[in-house]
């Protein structure tokens, strides 16, 4: 099983259910330029929230066994639904890999100064599980948070084109109810991002964004120091795509998500 858990020049395996993980690679490769990620899309299986909790454990487990047996160093699992599924059992079954989640920006949302009603979107495992409600607990006291269910929303991200009129319509029907009320809105699910501008046409544009990308970026940067992992200082980094819908057409979806501005 060629694994190199110990070798600094190991490559970082990043996962999500489809094109969601990218907004979260972005930020991967923004702070650690010289590591080598590779991510693997699960686009064939996306989308993963409206799955049972135990599917979605499942394809995590694969997808994990696979990066290990080629050798990852550490693991980013780039959705919050996988996390909340998955990430205690992978831990459990590989106690020396790093392996990062990534949670709801609950945090620095309820941080923030004059954060006003705070929305928190994610999929329905997201918001189900004990995860986010430990989270709720913990940071959510004295705010009003109001977490909203998108059904359907990274689905739809997944097919791209997303400045179709069909997307901002689809968001207005979640959350157009909470227009002009909210200060704050929390993208609990990494697809996302992708999609914050048109939330911004739905909710105002004064509304301010939270999501995980950087702070899992820092979490990674400081499991792989504490590690002794990190890539050698001054190293050029690099990005590979995979997907388990593994044709020309994803991967090149892939690459347009991975140039978006976010
Ligand atoms: N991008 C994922 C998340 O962060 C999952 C979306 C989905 O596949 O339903 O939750």
């Amino acid at each position: 099983m060629g694994c190199d858990r110990d070798n600094a020049n190991g490559f970082v395996g990043v996962f999500d259910s489809g094109v969601g993980g990218i907004s979260v690679l972005k930020s991967l490769v923004a702070e650690l330029p010289g590591e080598d990620f590779r991510f693997f899309g699960d686009s064939a299986h996306a989308p993963y929230g409206e799955k049972t909790v135990e599917r979605v454990r499942e394809l995590s487990h694969d997808i994990v066994e696979r990066f290990v047996a080629d050798g990852a160093k550490a693991i980013v699992i780039a959705c919050n639904t996988a996390t909340s599924a998955a990430a205690p059992g992978l831990r459990a079954e590989y106690p020396d890999l790093p392996i990062i989640g990534i949670e709801p920006a609950l945090k620095p949302a309820t941080e923030a100064p004059d954060h006003g009603r705070i929305l928190v979107m994610a999929t329905d495992i997201t918001l189900r599980l004990d995860k986010y409600h430990e989270l709720a607990e913990t940071y959510g006291q004295g705010c009003e948070v109001i977490s909203v269910p998108c059904p359907g929303l990274a689905g739809r991200i997944e097919h791209g084109d997303l400045e179709a009129a069909d997307l901002v319509e689809m968001i207005r029907g979640y959350v157009g109810s909470f227009a002009g009320t909210v200060g704050s809105v929390v993208l609990g699910c990494t697809h996302y991002p992708f999609v914050r501008r048109q939330i911004a046409e739905v909710l105002g544009s004064d509304v301010k964004f939270y999501d995980g990308g950087a702070g899992t970026a820092r979490q990674l940067r400081k499991r792989l120091d504490e590690a002794g992992l990190l890539a050698p200082a001054g190293r050029a980094g690099s990005v590979e795509f995979a997907s388990s819908k593994d044709t020309p057409a994803e991967l090149a979806l892939y690459r347009e998500f991975f140039g978006y501005e976010l």
